[in-house]
C-alpha cells in the first residue's frame, strides 16, 4: 500500500507561491513522486482531470475562483466519484469547516503547516481514495459479469422458445428452418416499422411460436396428403386456439405477446381470416407482421405438395394480397427490406 500511496497523483492549489513550495517540499522529501501544483485556481479543475488526481490540497481564499467554487465545479463533473479534497485554511472557524465539509471536502490542514500532519492527512485521504477506486473497479467487473450472464440467459431462453416452435413445425411436415427464417423476417419487419431493438427481439421470439398449437392437431389431419374436408379444415384451424390456450396465463410480456401472435396470425386485413374475423388494426401488429413472414416463407420453400416458388412470384402474390390478406403498409415495408429478407433466407437454407 505504501508504494501505491507515494505513487499517487497529488495536486496543490494555493495562490501563495510560498505555501505551494512548502507543501511540495514536504511531500517530495518524504517520497511522493507525482506532485503537481498551481497558484491559479482557474486551472485547478483541468489539472485535476488531466492528471487523474488522488488528493487535492486546496486553499480556500483565492482570487478568481475560491476553494468553494473549485469544489463545486469538481462536484459537477465527477458526480458519484469520491472527491479527495484536503482544504488548506488559516482560519478554522466552525463556519468555514462546516461549509467545506458540506460541499465535499474530506479533511483540513491548518496554516501554518505542520509537516507530519500534512503527511498523515494526505496519506489518509489517498488511502480512502485508492480503496474507493478499487471498489468501483470491482463493481465494474461485477456489472460486466452480470450483463454477460443475463445475455447468456436470454440467449438460452430464445433457443428453448425456437426449439418449441420447431417441434410444432416438425410435426407439420415443414422443415426445421421455417421457424428460424420467418421469425427473423418478422424481426426485420418490426425494425423497419420503427419498433425498438428490444421489441423487435421480442417479436422474433414470439413469432417463433406461431404454430405451437399444431401439437394438438391429429396427425391424420396434419399430415393428410390430399385436400382437407370441411370438418378437417375446422380442426386444422383450431391450432390457433389450442396454441393460445397453451400460452394463456403466461405472466411474462413475451408469453403474452406470443399468445397474441398465435391467436391472430391467420387473421386477414380485410376481415376474412380466422378465428375471429378481425379487421385492419384490430389485428395486433405482431399478428399482422407474422402473417406476411409466414406466408412469404411458405411460398418460397419446398413443401411436400409444392416446389419452392421464385422470390418474384412470391412477392407478386404478397403484393396482390395487399389490403386483402395483408396490411398495405407492411407489404410496402417488406418489399423495401427484401434484400435483408433474402440474406436471412440464405443463412437458414433448408
Ligand atoms: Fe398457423
Ligand atoms: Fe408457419
Amino acid at each position: 500500500m505504501i508504494e501505491k500511496i507515494f505513487a499517487a497523483n497529488v495536486l496543490i492549489v494555493d495562490d501563495q507561491i510560498v505555501n505551494v513550495k512548502l507543501l511540495e517540499r514536504i511531500l517530495k522529501n518524504s517520497g511522493f513522486k507525482n506532485v503537481f501544483s498551481t497558484t491559479d485556481s482557474r486551472q485547478a479543475v483541468s489539472l485535476y482531470q488531466e492528471h487523474n488526481i488522488d488528493v487535492l490540497l486546496l486553499d480556500i481564499r483565492m482570487p478568481h475562483l475560491d476553494g468553494f467554487q473549485v469544489i463545486e465545479e469538481l462536484q459537477s463533473i465527477t458526480e458519484n466519484d469520491y472527491l479527495p479534497i484536503l482544504v488548506l485554511t488559516a482560519e478554522l472557524t466552525s463556519e468555514t469547516r462546516g461549509k467545506a465539509l458540506t460541499i465535499g471536502a474530506k479533511d483540513f490542514l491548518v496554516k501554518p503547516f505542520d509537516q507530519s500532519e500534512v503527511l498523515q492527512r494526505t496519506q489518509n485521504i489517498i488511502e480512502v481514495r485508492l480503496l474507493h477506486k478499487q471498489i468501483s473497479q470491482h463493481n465494474k467487473v461485477l456489472e460486466a459479469e452480470v450483463k454477460r450472464r443475463t445475455q447468456e440467459l436470454e440467449g438460452s431462453q430464445l433457443e428453448i422458445i425456437q426449439r418449441l416452435g420447431l417441434a410444432a413445425e416438425y410435426k407439420d411436415n415443414e422443415t426445421g428452418y421455417h421457424v428460424l427464417r420467418m421469425s427473423s423476417y418478422s424481426k426485420a419487419l418490426a425494425k423497419a416499422i420503427g419498433l425498438s431493438d428490444e421489441d423487435a427481439e421480442m417479436i422474433l421470439c414470439a413469432t417463433s411460436m406461431h404454430d405451437i398449437g399444431k401439437v394438438g392437431i391429429p396427425d391424420r389431419i396434419l399430415l393428410k396428403p390430399g385436400k382437407l374436408d370441411k370438418d378437417e379444415w375446422g380442426i386444422m384451424q383450431s391450432h390457433v386456439t389450442i396454441g393460445a390456450k397453451l400460452l394463456s396465463g403466461g405472466e411474462s410480456p413475451l408469453l403474452k405477446m406470443a399468445k397474441k401472435v398465435v391467436l391472430t396470425h391467420h387473421e386477414k386485413w380485410d376481415g376474412s381470416g380466422y378465428p375471429n374475423g378481425l379487421i385492419g388494426e384490430d389485428i395486433p401488429l405482431e399478428g399482422r407482421i407474422c402473417a406476411i413472414s409466414d406466408v412469404f416463407d411458405a411460398l418460397t420453400s419446398t413443401r411436400p405438395y409444392k416446389d419452392a416458388w421464385p422470390v418474384e412470384k412470391a412477392m407478386a402474390v404478397i403484393k396482390d394480397e395487399s389490403g386483402k390478406h395483408f396490411e398495405p403498409r407492411l407489404v410496402e415495408l417488406f418489399e423495401q427490406i427484401l434484400p435483408e429478407v433474402l440474406a436471412i433466407q440464405v443463412e437458414y437454407l433448408d
